[in-house]
């Protein structure tokens, strides 16, 4: 007898499909948006952590075609079938990838979105860590990268490291709220802060 989390998770993989979307993880992210209303046509998104492309999918669609969305993974990204959808293949942690990722555009971006995440590994502690170290290089990005009164989503396993990134998150956002969309498992830990009003 399959559980709540799987005829859930079933739900939305089938909703994901039918809807066209390339990963289960873009109905987090229409949730997401359709609840903060960050996005407008003609912004330019830039999407860390986006392979297989569910997420650029929605962005696209947000922005229309005035828009401008950069994404960037470790992993092949099949292309969409829009100019204005950028891909590059590379690792977030080597600067030099991060830098060109972000020269793709000539102006700095209105939205940065991680949904980065590392291959789990199962044990909880270092799944956090490693995570966390990556949503941290996501909201690293911000200072040289997103323009004054942008808005991020990142995506966070909570655990020991939580407390600071999200002080660290207030530190440069006027506003922060954590939010569990309800595609995400019940079972698992991780929450998107949504971070409005950059500072700059
Ligand atoms: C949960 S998936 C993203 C799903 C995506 N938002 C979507 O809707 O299709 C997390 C992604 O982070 C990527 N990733 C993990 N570490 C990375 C790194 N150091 N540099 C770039 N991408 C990384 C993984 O390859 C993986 O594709």
């Amino acid at each position: 007898m399959p559980n709540k989390n799987q005829v859930l998770g079933d739900y939305y993989y089938r909703e994901a499909k039918r809807e066209g979307y390339r990963s289960r993880s873009a109905l987090k992210l229409k949730e997401i948006a359709d609840k903060y209303r960050i996005f407008k046509r003609g912004y330019a998104v830039a999407d860390l952590g986006a392979a297989p492309g569910g997420w650029l999918q929605i962005e696209r669609e947000l922005v229309g075609e005035e828009g401008t969305v950069i994404g960037i993974d470790l992993s092949f990204i099949k292309p969409l079938p829009y100019e204005n959808v950028k891909l590059i293949k590379g690792d977030v942690t080597d600067p030099e990838v991060l830098d060109n990722f972000f020269k793709l555009t000539e102006r700095k971006v209105d939205i940065i979105v991680s949904d980065l995440a590392p291959k789990f590994s199962g044990v909880h502690d270092l799944d956090h860590a490693r995570q966390i170290g990556l949503a941290r290089i996501a909201l690293d990005s911000a200072p040289k990268m997103l323009r004054a009164g942008g808005s991020m989503v990142i995506k966070v396993l909570q655990g020991s490291e939580f407390k600071l990134f999200l002080s660290d998150a207030n530190r440069l956002f006027g506003n922060v709220k954590i939010y569990k969309p309800s595609a995400s498992r019940d079972s698992s830990s991780e929450v998107y802060l949504i971070c409005t009003g950059f500072r700059g």
